[in-house]
């Protein structure tokens, strides 16, 4: 059976390639999916591609993804900032998890400088737009 990886998306990232493109560029979430799948077949490793604007959805999927899917590659979006619940579910999973995003929130308004996630991910990758998700992607730690 090949290698299963989640990948996550929080809200508002169904807009991506319209929304604010000097912050996020032009390209769409779809285009995204697109070259993971690729990508993940280049490497022969199975991709669920998800995207939600509610906490709870997102937080059944890390529990969906909770000892099946090898890595979580995740960009909370706003919920990044604010949700200890994403933060508790994602503790719960033992698989390594990537924070990615696609600006660099560090550079940002303070308000985007903490991230409850950070404190249980394995590791962060922010402000490369859309190579940040290829990156997590090829880290050995993401793909045993
Ligand atoms: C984001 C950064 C967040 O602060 C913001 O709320 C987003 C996108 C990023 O990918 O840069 O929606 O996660």
């Amino acid at each position: 059976m090949a290698t299963l990886i989640y990948i996550l998306n929080g809200p508002n990232l169904n807009l991506l390639g319209t929304r604010e493109p000097e912050v996020y560029g032009r390209t769409t979430l779809d285009e995204i999916e697109s070259a993971c799948h690729s990508f993940a077949a280049d490497h022969g490793v199975e991709v669920k591609f998800l995207q939600s604007n509610h906490e709870g959805q997102l937080i059944d999927w890390i529990h969906e993804a909770r000892g099946q899917s090898a890595s979580i590659l995740i960009n909370p979006a706003a919920f990044t900032h604010t949700s200890i619940a994403i933060r508790d579910a994602l503790s719960a999973c033992t698989a390594p998890t990537v924070e990615v995003h696609l600006s660099n929130i560090h550079r940002r308004e303070p308000f985007r400088h903490l991230s409850y996630v950070s404190q249980v991910a394995t590791g962060v990758i922010c402000g490369f737009i859309i190579i940040g998700t290829k990156m997590a992607g090829v880290s050995p730690e993401t793909t045993l």
